[in-house]
């Protein structure tokens, strides 16, 4: 069931009051955060976090977020926080920046995948923050999609992908930011850009005041799932362009064209869909997943998309395309 809410506001709304107690009583919400929507559960409540699992249809291997109400909250859950990790947290907080830190007991392995360290991060969406707030509790939340699939940047995405495996849908209108959220580990061997995101390296680099590495590229058993080789998948397979030379299509293919600025005008798509007219990234990474989201259901047999510049926000951009070319386990 879908219950719409007011973007804005920072106040329990009647469905926001209603998914907290959905929430409180171990069921499964999913709510709009500034990234993309959440399939939210309380996230010291092993029994309700085994059913995002299953809904999910996601391996156990593969940890999930957990977002806290306010940085206070953040001594319950972490057993240490290194000063970069303040740092960060003061600069990006509440925002889509992702930490990854030493776990404490309060944090049930199921959650973590039996890691020693949990992600954190403060949602800087009101809805998120209002649910979050009224829950009390920390939620555990990975992107409201089946596994691999795309994330829902919209309600009905949501819907599209885990129907009934839901208790209910928080309606807070389309996500700003369209991309998921940066996560960066620190650890003993520094700072490590585990998957980038609307924070861009530029920023980590300047808040820090030195290099951030970036953890090994993707691989088959990744320190961070979300490093899979395959994952933000349409199920349309998907190829990335080497250049933004598009060329006509041979007559009697149904392709679609994921442009990015301006579509070139007749080149024989069967569906085309720009990310931003004028070319700017931002606007590019909120319409990404929705614009793959339309191609799929376009009925195409190919999806064929123009690299963007892989600067700032192009590089989580550039990532998700990658991952959804790769090939098929
Ligand atoms: O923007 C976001 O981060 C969204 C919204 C809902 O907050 N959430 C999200 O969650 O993208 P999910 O589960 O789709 O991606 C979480 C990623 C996974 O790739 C997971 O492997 C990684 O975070 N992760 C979680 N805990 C980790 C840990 N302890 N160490 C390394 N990676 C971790
Ligand atoms: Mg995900």
């Amino acid at each position: 069931m879908i219950l719409k809410t007011q973007a804005a506001s920072t106040e329990p709304t009647p469905a926001v009051t209603r998914a907290a107690a959905i929430l409180r009583a171990g069921g499964l919400v999913a709510f709009p955060t500034e990234t993309v929507y959440g399939l939210g559960a309380v996230a010291t409540d092993a029994r309700a976090v085994a059913r995002i699992f299953e809904a999910k249809e996601r391996p156990h291997f593969d940890p999930l977020i957990v977002h806290l109400g306010s940085a206070d909250w953040l001594d319950r859950y972490v057993a240490s926080v290194p000063p970069e990790a303040r740092r960060l947290m003061e600069r990006f907080w509440p925002g889509p920046l992702t930490l990854v830190l030493p776990k404490c007991e309060d944090i049930p392995d199921i959650v973590t995948s039996g890691l020693p360290t949990v992600a954190v991060r403060m949602p800087a969406h009101p809805v998120a923050h209002a649910l979050i707030t009224a829950v009390g509790l920390p939620l555990a939340a990975p992107s409201a999609n089946r596994f691999g699939q795309l994330s829902p940047t919209t309600a009905q995405a949501v819907e599209e992908e885990l129907g009934s495996r839901v208790d209910l849908i928080v309606d807070g209108g389309p996500t700003q930011l369209g991309i998921e959220s940066t996560i960066v580990a620190l650890g003993e061997t520094g700072p490590r850009l585990l998957r980038p995101g609307p924070i861009t390296m530029e920023e980590l680099c300047e808040c820090l005041g030195r290099e951030v590495m970036v953890a090994n590229g993707p691989v088959a058993t990744p320190e961070s799932p979300g490093m899979l080789l395959r994952h933000y998948a349409p199920r349309t397979p998907l190829r990335v362009l080497d250049s933004r030379a598009i060329t006509p299509l041979p007559p009697g293919r149904r392709v679609g064209l994921l442009a990015f600025r301006s579509a070139p005008p007749s080149h024989g798509f069967s569906a085309v869909e720009t990310l931003s007219a004028t070319g700017d990234l931002r606007e590019a990474a909120a319409n990404l997943f929705a614009a793959l989201r339309r191609l799929d259901a376009a009925g195409v047999e190919e999806i064929i998309a123009e690299p963007v510049p892989e600067t700032g926000l192009g590089n989580a951009i550039m990532d998700r395309l990658r991952k959804a070319a790769a090939p098929r386990a």
